[in-house]
């Protein structure tokens, strides 16, 4: 286990109010461990416009009968494979198809690959959650 740091700073009353409200709201068990997750989250942050080695996943909705677009995108994904981990598709009604694309890589590669499903016709929805490797958030 890591050593832990006791802190000790001021911070505006206004601040420190909505502060105590977020822990509260969240449910977070303490003001430690939500102060912790926002500093994670500024780390994850700063690696991806570090462009880093990342994780993210990139949720796609598309037209399942756009002409040509189901071969398009699995071809965009073989020429991509190294960095995609995993696929789930879902078929969400007749003519609407959803996909969760899991990848790693620098950012700016998952940015590239996110741009280039995106832009393909019939795409009609695409958005990557970014997250990390998480070697440098401990
Ligand atoms: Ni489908």
């Amino acid at each position: 286990m890591t050593d832990l740091v006791r802190l000790s700073f001021s911070i505006e009353k206004p601040l420190h109010d909505r502060l105590e409200d977020m822990v509260h709201r969240l449910h977070y068990e303490n003001r430690s461990e939500f102060i912790r997750d926002l500093i994670r989250s500024r780390l994850v942050e700063e690696e991806w416009e570090g462009n880093q080695e990342a994780v993210a996943t990139i949720t796609l909705v598309y037209k399942h009968h756009a002409r040509g677009l189901s071969d398009k995108l699995m071809d965009l994904q073989h020429h991509h494979c190294r960095n995609i981990l995993a696929v789930t598709h879902v078929h969400l009604d007749e003519h609407r198809c959803a996909e969760a694309i899991m990848v790693r890589g620098r950012a700016n590669a998952i940015r590239e690959i996110a741009g280039l499903l995106q832009q393909q016709k019939g795409v009609l929805h695409a958005a990557v959650s970014m997250s990390t490797t998480g070697k440098r958030i401990t």
